[in-house]
């Protein structure tokens, strides 16, 4: 016999006490004012101009307008109870040619939205970068130029300096890997090259400008904790044959052991190391340097959308294919498979050291639309964010010391390659008027976040 409704809602899955819940944006996606009060162009700005670069020839021009609606937007954080918010900061704005002039606009924004959040009782984690790599940089080499390693380090010394007092969390860099292979190897996010040898030192040079930038932080002896982000895809081999668990544990080298063995054990993986280098793809590096990438950090972001099943095959750098599932999908093309993140997570704490984790991004694009009573439905998001908090509790409960939970996004946005088509908010936007509408999922964080828990399923 089936529990009565009101005992099934009594069970609760209960977070430990201090777990910080909230959401997560990035400055291109919802910012807009890309060329207001001394903003200078990004390479995203440039990617969204080449024709086919984007779905829609659409770019982050307007995007959410939060430059001007940033009141509003923390209002509504406000409303639904957030008690941490991950933002990143433009560079483009804060440094418009990447390594000159400190614009002092682009900081009274910045100023002005952390005392925002710090008047609503809301936290800040904050991204230095999110992918908006100074254009003026990329004509003189970008990642794969050790001048940008510089400039990063000098544009985060003058974030510390002058936001550092606001700013208890900061995250250097959002998720390498795509710096590296989105933006470099596969070519689809900016600035769209395709070449393993510039993907792998733009990945190393990344890197590098973190663990300066942590050295940097440690340096201004400010309070505040200091990590990374990585997306973390776990690979499942298709089948026992050993070609098949040989290509998924490539593609655990490719994807998420490349970043994490120098980050937690300042060594790159041997065998990704000669898989590169039979490719001749790999940059000069020394044994030294590498160790110098595990600077010690406070925590790592953890960034969760999906695991894969992976075979082998004749074709592509690594020789592997990615299989199929049967089962619930997002628009984006990505199954859902919420044990994936509970299978990262006590990974992490058993094959590095322990370490504080956040889960810095989660979430799912699904097609909503404004019912005609002006709500917006979304019970395949709310299913989503729910099973997957639901496993993260489970890794909590093995022992994994989580610390919050980010759901991507606030709100609607500019979703990179794919433009606009792609609603990955627990806030609708209505992009021709700007007018925000919490989806059925944001009300129903709201009561997640105040009960500090997750109604068990009966
Ligand atoms: C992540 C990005 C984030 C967003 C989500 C859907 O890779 O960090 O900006 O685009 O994917």
């Amino acid at each position: 016999m089936s529990a009565p409704d009101d005992v099934r809602s009594e069970r609760t899955l209960s977070f430990p006490e201090g777990f910080l819940w909230g959401a997560a944006t990035a400055a291109y996606q919802i910012e807009g004012a890309v060329s207001e009060d001394g903003r200078a162009p990004s390479i995203w700005d440039a990617f969204c101009r080449s024709p086919g670069a984007v779905e829609d020839g659409e770019s982050g021009d307007v995007a959410c307008d939060h430059y001007h609606r940033w009141r509003e937007d923390i209002a509504l954080m406000r409303e639904l109870g957030l008690q941490t918010y991950r933002l990143s900061l433009a560079w483009p704005r804060i440094v418009p040619d990447g390594d000159g002039e400190v614009n002092p606009e682009g900081l009274v924004f910045y100023r002005r939205l952390l005392e925002g959040l710090h008047e609503a009782g809301i936290s800040p984690m904050v991204t230095l970068y999110h992918w908006d790599l100074p254009l003026k940089l990329q004509e003189r080499g970008g990642w794969g130029s050790r001048d940008t390693v510089d400039a990063f380090v000098r544009y985060a010394r003058t974030c510390y300096e002058e936001l550092g007092d606001l700013v208890p969390r900061w995250a250097t860099i959002n998720e390498p890997w795509c710096v590296a292979m989105k933006g470099n190897l596969i070519g689809d996010h900016a600035p769209g090259e395709k070449d393993l040898s510039t993907a792998l030192a733009v990945a190393h040079n990344v890197l590098l400008a973190h663990a300066r930038a942590v050295a940097a932080f440690r340096d201004t002896g400010l309070a505040g904790d200091i990590g990374i982000v990585l997306n973390l895809t776990p690979a499942t081999p298709a089948s026992g044959r050993e070609q098949d668990v040989a290509a998924a544990r490539r593609f655990d080298g490719f994807f998420n052991r490349w970043f994490l063995d120098p980050l937690l054990a300042g060594a790159y993986a041997t065998d990704m190391v000669e898989w590169y280098s039979r490719q001749g793809a790999l940059p000069l590096v020394s044994t030294c340097e590498v160790e110098t990438l595990a600077e010690p950090i406070d925590f790592l972001g953890v960034n969760y959308y999906y695991r894969k099943v992976i075979r082998a095959s004749r074709n592509g750098m690594l020789r592997l294919t990615e299989v199929p599932q049967e089962g619930e999908h997002t628009t984006m093309g990505w199954g859902v498979t919420p044990e994936g993140i509970h299978d990262i997570l006590v990974r992490l704490a058993r094959d590095y050291r322990p370490i504080p984790i956040y889960i810095t991004e989660n979430g799912a694009a699904f097609p909503d639309k404004i019912d005609p009573d002006g709500r917006v439905r979304d019970p395949r998001r709310l299913a989503y964010i729910r099973d997957h908090l639901s496993q993260v509790h489970r890794a909590i409960e093995d022992g994994v010391d989580v610390r919050g939970y980010y759901a991507w996004s606030l709100m609607d946005n500019f979703e990179w390659e794919r433009g606009y088509s792609q609603r990955f908010g627990i806030v609708y936007v209505d992009y021709p008027t700007q007018h925000r509408i919490p989806k059925d999922s944001a009300r129903w964080y709201a009561q997640i976040i105040k009960k500090n828990g997750l109604p068990a399923e009966g």
